[in-house]
């Protein structure tokens, strides 16, 4: 049965019908708590729903809705390892990810607990030694440089927490320092690689399958580096300046990746949801392998809350399901990611993958075509940046557009550094600002009634703000698995499987195809017009055949 059959749906578009006209401003007229009654938290994270366009009904019907959707019983499925990526028969575990040694979790007849620790330590071995300058390079100089070399979830999430997280960098860390490669143009690596020195630069080739093309062709690149630096052989290369992250050992061994180097996640932890493992070992490179843990354990905090916490008062439900009110409900079908703060400069591409790759679905479960939209277009930027290039558009377009604002109350504290302070000070005014006028529009201006026409705002904008203390792997582990769970939710509403990505699978194999006509130089007439059309011109411009 289609969801939008479900009694709570019915009942939620009868309320919207009544209550779509209400602006925020009135909202906030008739409930002067508002932020009170609105405001959810869980340990070091604060969600201010209160710029949403919901009132107390809406907020009942949405949670009768997870009700009727048995939600309950998926995010026990989630937990316990049921095989509910069900195109791909696999569980989805990345929950398991983050618990806390000395729990047990059988998955398969195994003990997968005993199995992440495991892994994590051989992590922290390799981590230990990097750091106490123990790996050594093809001269015999310490590695000093690292180069991530992954995509999409083998990228994102290591780059975005490297980043977000660099304030909280070890002592043992050093001059360590650590770049990402992710582009299969060659672009970043070839930059990259002009600049460093082949003889203290250690690979880390992070891919779940080992096979994506974007990485292998990086990875190569950075071996015939090596190999023209050096003139030393691909074994000695393998094993001094390469290390595998992968859940394909057979590829790595068959890459060329000695069996020491190598580190394992498995195939019921999808590419998106990875970080949490061995495809971390670049934030544990910067934060240490005790950071590494505490967010582990921050994530973990948000997984008890989320599995326990009420309808009412669990942030990763409301999250998804006001996202549900705006998408189904108020028909929005943007979402702005704003971080007022220069270290999540990387959250929105994460989320743009976390979200859209996940919930970026057409049909049900069980193959049936929706009848109801999904997953909203995500995009954003570092909101102070933002304000000077999209936010026009959210003040005075024609698009609603929901946003996430989301900043740390405590910044350059222990700095010593009052201009930096002030630079806080500054951005978190900013970022109230924007979020007030977003909603209320014209009603916060003194001169309402008489401004002329282009200084008049129409506000009505919904959005969250998300306020976290600070920000520390504690609460940077909090964030992310909120936004992982809210993003689960929403795909048991939608009734779709968000642990898939078939729709990327084809642009690959098309690639392939088309990879034969371009290094042949042999453009033919086996493609539509325009892709025979342009395979001539390319090929003309190229000084080929055409
Ligand atoms: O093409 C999409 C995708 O499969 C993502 O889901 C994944 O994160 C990325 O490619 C990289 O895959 P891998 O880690 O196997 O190299």
């Amino acid at each position: 049965m289609s969801v939008t059959q479900k009694k709570s749906w019915k009942q939620l578009r009868k309320h919207a019908v009544k209550t779509g006209n209400l602006h925020l401003s009135d909202l906030f007229m008739e409930d002067p708590d508002r932020f009170d009654n609105y405001k959810l938290g869980s340990e070091q994270l604060l969600l201010d729903f209160s710029k949403q366009r919901i009132n107390r009904q809406t907020t009942e019907l949405l949670c009768s809705l997870t009700r009727e959707s048995d939600l309950s019983a998926w995010i026990e499925k989630l937990f316990s390892g049921d095989a509910i990526n069900t195109s791909e028969n696999r569980a989805a575990l990345h929950t398991a990810l983050r618990l806390p040694s000395g729990n047990e979790l059988i998955h398969d007849g195994v003990d997968i607990v005993k199995d992440i620790h495991q892994n994590l330590a051989r992590m922290g071995e390799i981590v230990r030694r990097i750091h106490a300058g123990q790996w050594r390079g093809y001269s015999g100089l310490p590695v000093d440089t690292i180069v991530n070399i992954g995509v999409g979830g083998s990228d994102l999430g290591p780059f975005m927490a490297s980043k977000a997280l660099s304030e909280a960098r070890v002592p043992e860390a050093g001059k360590l320092k650590i770049y990402f490669a992710s582009t299969m143009d060659g672009s970043q690596i070839a930059d990259r690689l002009d600049n460093l020195n082949p003889a203290t630069t250690l690979f880390i080739i992070s891919s779940k399958s080992f096979t994506t093309i974007d990485t292998l062709s990086n990875a190569n690149t950075a071996m015939q580096w090596l190999r023209q630096a050096s003139g030393l052989s691909d074994e000695v290369l393998h094993r001094r300046h390469f290390i595998g992250v992968s859940a394909s050992g057979e590829k790595m061994q068959e890459w060329g990746i000695p069996p020491n180097s190598r580190l394992f996640f498995w195939d019921w932890i999808g590419g998106r949801y990875s970080m949490w493992s061995a495809i971390g070992l670049p934030i544990a490179l910067e934060i240490g392998m005790q950071g590494f843990q505490q967010m582990l354990a921050g994530a973990h905090a948000m997984d008890l809350h989320f599995r326990d916490a009420p309808c009412e008062r669990n942030l990763p439900i409301m999250l998804a399901m006001i996202g549900i009110w705006n998408t189904n409900f108020l028909n929005i079908r943007a979402h702005a990611i704003l971080p007022y703060d220069g270290r999540l400069s990387h959250l929105p591409a994460y989320l743009e993958q976390l979200e859209m790759e996940s919930n970026g679905k057409c049909v049900d479960r069980d193959g049936v075509d929706v009848d109801y939209n999904t997953c909203p277009i995500l995009w954003g930027e570092i909101g102070p940046n933002a304000q000077h290039a999209f936010y026009q558009l959210l003040h005075q377009g024609t698009e609603s557009v929901m946003c996430d604002f989301v900043v740390t109350a405590r910044r350059y504290h222990d700095s010593g550094n009052p201009e930096l302070q002030q630079q806080h000070t500054l951005t978190l005014a900013n970022c109230l600002a924007q979020s007030r006028i977003l909603a209320l529009g014209d009603t916060v201006i003194d001169n309402e009634v008489t401004a002329p026409f282009f200084k008049r705002y129409r506000g009505n904008q919904p959005s969250t703000t998300i306020l976290l203390d600070e920000l520390t792997p504690y609460s940077f582990g909090q964030l992310i698995a909120l936004y992982e769970h809210k993003v689960f939710v929403q795909s048991v509403i939608w009734g779709i499987n968000p642990f898939d990505q078939w729709g990327v699978e084809l642009g690959k194999d098309m690639a392939t195809t088309l990879l034969e006509p371009l290094t042949q130089k042999r453009p033919g007439k086996q493609f539509d017009s325009s892709t025979n059309g342009l395979l001539a011109s390319i090929l003309e411009k190229q000084g080929g055949k055409s």
